[in-house]
């Protein structure tokens, strides 16, 4: 027994020499080279590979147990098998040699085993004549490594730790030996690498090793082949395709398409006026990718005016926008995925100015009532302007009706003052109304008027003025003391006091006596009374 291995293990050196020279082993089926031996028990033993052509010859037998060939034809020699194997040989009866007679698999015949024996025997007859002999059939590398299956496909997470390793299917191969799987390769990629274990038995699988994390919103799948080669020369390899679907994690927050949204608007623009739709995209899938949009903090204000559709982004008016109130408006916005990842960005409004408010016109001063003889050029008033809209919409005009004396003198910013343009004489137009016209430059242009009441005081510039130049008045002799004689009458235009006229004589003498012995008038009346009877006097 141990010369038997030790035999064959020589043989199995040898043989692979052999092969060494001649690759194409299956392919030639004249030129070929057996080794035999005598085993411990006598028999003579062929190794040769397996798959060689039908009529190949594996040795000389008639040499080989000292046969002449002359005895093979008398003898009748043939090739027999214990039990009912199959004859794989045959023999030449003219030459002595062993030729193959059958197609000889060794994996067919003996699978995994280490060695292929087939116990064959040579018969001759007259007289009975028995030799065993023994057919070591070597492995040649005629199959191929293959997977169980034509795909293998992992699902493997975004978020998946580097270092993460999978298992792959063991290459399987027919052949033994080194022309079995030695050896696996991963075709090069960015993302794995493969790591080959040799198991107890010495055969070998490999697993998949996550060396750089994955990213979906990059590369949604994966396919790699892996290539099992075995040790044959020369080397036969098979393949499997690794399909690896990447699932999502939700690793992409929303983007807005802007940092910033300008949009103008005019102020008073309508409710439900569109502002503007804000957009933000998240590439991650399904509800990791879903995106609601929500107003940041809003002051109480903003809240009433404005609205914001959570799955369309479009803001909306819900009330009006006042420039005068405010004239640039931020609204910050968020949008949102659906396990919460949250970004943010702003809606900035510019709010237009619309000529909305008219021009005020404010009274500060007025010197009232105004003397009559005041100069040309007294400033009697002080009056502003105000308009809340902005630039030409705030610009304003101002002015006074015509035919008055009085005019508007702009003075600092906004303020006019009120003066007069010449002299006032109570007894002609004692009061004035003046109306002060106010216009901005905006377009419709808006204005406002103000009416003042001035009112021109008396200075007492009028005398009194008799209606006569000379009252006659005819007495007759003996008239009774104290009667009338006549009346006169002056009128003053001025007012009150400075027109109330009182009559009185001048003091004059009369023939050595003084008038008023003879006349009196009575200062409210302008009624003359005599004061003696039968008097001449011209007066
Ligand atoms: C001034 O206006 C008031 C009321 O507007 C009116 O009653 C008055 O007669 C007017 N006076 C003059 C002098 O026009
Ligand atoms: C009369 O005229 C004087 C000035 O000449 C003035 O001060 C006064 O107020 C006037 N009286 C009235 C009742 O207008």
């Amino acid at each position: 027994m141990l010369i038997d291995v030790f035999l064959d293990l020589i043989f199995d050196q040898l043989v692979k020499h052999y092969k060494g020279f001649f690759p194409a082993v299956e392919m030639f089926g004249l030129l070929f080279f057996v080794l035999m031996a005598h085993t411990a028990y006598g028999d003579v033993s062929y190794s040769f590979p397996e798959e060689m052509k039908r009529g190949s010859v594996i040795g000389n037998i008639a040499k080989d147990v000292g046969l002449d060939v002359n005895r093979l034809s008398s003898g009748n020699a043939r090739i027999d098998t214990e039990g009912n194997r199959k004859r794989y040989c045959d023999i030449n009866l003219n030459t002595g040699e062993l030729i193959v007679a059958e197609r000889i698999d060794r994996e067919g015949l003996c699978g995994k085993k280490a060695s292929c024996v087939i116990k064959q025997e040579l018969v001759l007859e007259n007289p009975l004549e028995l030799h065993r002999f023994i057919l070591n059939i070597e492995d040649i590398n005629d199959n191929s490594p293959s997977f169980k299956q034509t795909l293998i496909h992992f699902e493997i997470r975004e978020s998946t730790d580097k270092g993460s390793r999978y298992l792959l299917d063991e290459a399987h191969e027919a052949d033994i030996g080194m022309n079995s799987v030695q050896s696996y390769k991963l075709d090069s990629n960015a993302h794995f690498l493969l790591n080959v274990v040799t198991r107890e038995n010495g055969r070998k699988y490999g697993e998949l090793v996550l060396d750089k994390e994955l990213d979906r919103e990059k590369q949604k799948e994966v396919t790699l082949i892996l290539t099992a080669v075995d040790g044959g020369t020369p080397p036969r390899s098979g393949t499997v395709a690794i399909y690896i679907t990447v699932l999502d994690a939700n690793d992409n927050a929303p983007v807005f398409s802007q940092a910033v949204y300008k949009v103008s608007l005019p102020e008073n623009s309508p409710v439900d006026t569109l502002v503007v739709t804000v957009s933000a995209s998240d590439i991650d899938e399904g509800h990791n990718g879903e995106v609601t949009y929500e107003f940041g903090h809003l002051s109480e204000t903003h809240q009433k005016t404005f609205s914001l559709d959570a799955l369309s982004g479009e803001i909306k008016l819900t009330g009006l926008l006042d420039y005068e109130e405010e004239s640039s408006v931020e609204l910050p916005v968020q949008a949102k995925d659906g396990q919460g990842l949250a970004r943010y960005s702003t809606v900035v409004i510019e709010v237009v100015d619309l000529n909305d408010n008219a021009p005020i016109i404010m009274v500060k001063s007025l010197k009232i009532p105004i003397p009559e003889n005041a100069l040309p050029g007294t400033e009697v008033g002080i009056i502003n302007v105000q308009d809340r809209d902005s630039e030409n919409n705030g610009q304003v005009r101002c002015s006074i009706q015509q035919n008055v004396p009085f005019k508007l003198v702009p003075s600092i910013k906004n303020y006019y003052s009120l003066v007069t343009t010449g002299e006032l004489d109570r007894e002609l137009l004692s009061d004035y109304n003046i109306t002060i016209t106010a216009t901005d430059e905006g377009s419709p242009p808006l204005s406002s008027t103000k009416n003042i009441h001035l009112t021109v005081a008396d200075v007492n510039d009028n005398p009194p003025v008799f209606q006569e130049q000379n009252y006659r008045a005819h007495v007759q002799e003996n008239n009774k003391p104290g009667s009338s004689i006549c009346s006169v009458s002056a009128t003053d235009p001025d007012w009150r006091q400075n027109g109330t006229v009182v009559y009185s004589l001048l003091s004059s003498d009369v023939n050595g006596a003084p008038m008023s012995s003879f006349l009196s008038v009575n200062g409210d009346t302008g009624v003359i009374h005599a004061n003696q009877s039968s008097v001449f006097v011209s007066l």
